[in-house]
């Protein structure tokens, strides 16, 4: 008998805040190693628009688009059945209107998505998030370093580095919370400071490079299992657990060595005709 399966939805977050649970959130863009992920046990996994980095080979995020946002999460949505999935809205796709931001999150909704995610907490993104969460759309918000700022910000820096940051930070959080968001990420704030706008606030944190109190974390996959492409910059918040970029190229070398050499395909490899129409085939060869 097969066993059920819960999925993770925006209540069990809330639940894993109040019981002190950790919630563990990887991104994922593809089918298999979504489901990979799921049936790990991890709790969310974010379709990020980091994949134009990780899969795209850009150097930022800014060139992804919504249409890009449909595919991949169609694809990641497939491969999941537990984990609470969330889509990240790609740069502009949001700022424009409330018809246009509706329409595209919806469309990322409609593509299997659970929740989607936006960066910032200005007064026009307030107002989205309520008119998103008024549609049954589930918002999580993104603060600290936002990628999708980084010619304003102008680098990968940390922030919320003072005290006065700290609570500016908290205030945005606080006003994400009031608008109807389900939890934020946190991205590139010192712990300090992400432990006291977690305390402060009744929706989960999810801390990238944000230190351990945070009620939850998020990794790149790409980032901890080594794929990542070569000469990028691997932050100094990324935990490495495995080195697939080797797994990959040992096998590419031994395929390519057996191709050379023919020794692929063996027997074993290969479909063969029965014997008697083979015997027809030698025939007609040594006409
Ligand atoms: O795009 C992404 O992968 C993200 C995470 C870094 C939080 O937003």
């Amino acid at each position: 008998m097969s066993e059920t399966i819960k999925p993770i939805t925006i209540k069990t977050f809330q639940k894993m805040k109040q019981s002190g649970e950790k919630i563990s959130m990887l991104t994922a863009y593809d089918c298999s190693t979504a489901s990979y992920l799921d049936e790990s046990g991890i709790d969310s996994i974010l379709v990020g628009d980091s994949l134009g980095m990780t899969v795209l080979g850009y150097d930022t995020t800014i060139k992804v688009t919504t249409e890009d946002m449909i595919t991949f999460t169609k694809a990641v949505s497939n491969g999941v059945k537990r984990a609470l999935v969330i889509a990240d809205m790609p740069f502009l796709s949001y700022h424009v209107s409330i018809e246009q931001t509706v329409q595209n999150a919806g469309k990322l909704i409609q593509s299997g998505a659970k929740a989607v995610k936006l960066e910032g907490a200005s007064d026009f993104i307030l107002n989205e998030i309520n008119h998103l969460t008024n549609c049954g759309i589930n918002v999580a918000g993104h603060l600290g370093f936002t990628p999708q700022y980084i010619n304003a910000i102008g680098g990968y820096f940390v922030q919320g580095k003072s005290c006065e940051n700290t609570l500016k930070l908290l205030e945005s959080a606080k006003r994400l919370e009031e608008n109807g968001a389900f939890c934020v990420i946190l991205e590139m704030v010192p712990e300090e400071s992400a432990k006291y706008i977690s305390e402060n606030l009744s929706i989960p944190t999810i801390g990238i490079g944000a230190g351990k109190y945070c009620d939850g974390q998020v990794l790149v996959i790409n980032d901890i299992i080594g794929k990542s492409p070569n000469d990028f910059h691997i932050p100094k918040f990324v935990k490495q657990y495995a080195d697939v970029k080797s797994i990959i190229k040992t096998a590419a070398c031994a395929y390519n060595n057996d191709v050379k050499q023919k020794m692929f395909p063996s027997a074993e490899y290969t479909f063969n005709l029965p014997e008697e129409e083979r015997e027809k085939l030698e025939h007609l060869i040594t006409k």
